[in-house]
């Protein structure tokens, strides 16, 4: 059965963003190296890429790569760049067909040039698409953003550009990698770990929360969509009371 039936189009969260964990478990158990989990995570990416588009999801955010994953041993990194490299490769021309925009945030400086030029390519390529927007978080963590946040905000203080009162939630949004977004409404962190492990913290203040056991490499469209259902479910209030129990309330 597709799950794709059950889900309601007009309660449609716009941002989904997506930690996807567990590809060095899927592997080790299959006792592989942890590559080849990395390797098959590919294709999950298209399938939920391919689902989110098919239902009318407008941004998907996934974290690729962390700040932290530089620690991983050398062998680890350098193919994960080559992989990263090889994907957007093959799979712009089909983003492209499919009205999908590519964007990247994180610290891009830092990626190997060919992963650097090969993301460019795919992002000018994929400029004037609308269907959906796939931001890839590369070399990304929340609280290197953060700071650098906070860093264009004291240039514009020190060069008199503004006054410290003018800080407010909007200009701190205005200046995050994610300016050009809305915050998500949905995040799927992916393997059975309950962290949000450094990534969109600001974003996240008022993002419903889904967990789920499957290893990424083993996420598939009827997964993101038992994730669409389930959030579908739940009630959002922002911090503030619903209808029914502000009647209540006031009743007393
Ligand atoms: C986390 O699993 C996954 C990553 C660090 C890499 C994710 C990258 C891909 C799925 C490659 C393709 C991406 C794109 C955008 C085309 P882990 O290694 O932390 O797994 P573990 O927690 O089981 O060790």
């Amino acid at each position: 059965m597709d799950l794709k039936q059950h889900i309601n189009t007009d309660k449609l969260p716009a941002h989904v963003a997506l930690i996807m964990d567990g590809n060095g478990r899927w592997a080790k158990q299959r006792g592989k190296e942890r590559i080849f989990g990395h390797e098959n995570g590919v294709e999950a990416v298209r399938d939920t890429v391919k689902a989110a588009a098919d239902i009318g999801v407008q941004y998907l955010t996934l974290f690729a790569f962390s700040t932290e994953n530089w620690c991983r041993p050398h062998l680890e990194v350098e193919t994960l760049m080559d992989l990263l490299i090889q994907a957007i490769g093959n799979e712009t021309p089909e983003l492209h067909k499919n009205g999908v925009r590519l964007q990247a945030i994180g610290d891009l400086e830092s990626l190997p040039e060919l992963c650097r030029e090969k993301l460019e390519e795919a992002i000018k390529l994929t400029a004037n698409n609308t269907k959906l927007v796939v931001t890839v978080a590369l070399s990304y963590s929340a609280r290197w953003e953060i700071v650098n946040a906070a860093k264009k905000i004291a240039e514009k203080v020190a060069s008199k550009t503004i006054h410290p009162d003018q800080i407010d939630e909007e200009m701190v949004h205005s200046v995050m990698e994610t300016a050009s977004l809305p915050d998500p409404d949905l995040l799927i962190r992916t393997s059975g770990e309950l962290r949000l492990s450094n990534f969109l913290l600001w974003q996240v203040a008022y993002t419903e929360l889904y967990f789920t056991p499957v290893y990424w490499p083993d996420f598939r469209r009827q997964h993101f969509f038992q994730a669409i259902i389930d959030y579908q479910r739940r009630e959002r209030r922002f911090g503030k009371l619903d209808n029914k129990v502000a009647v209540t309330k006031n009743n007393f």
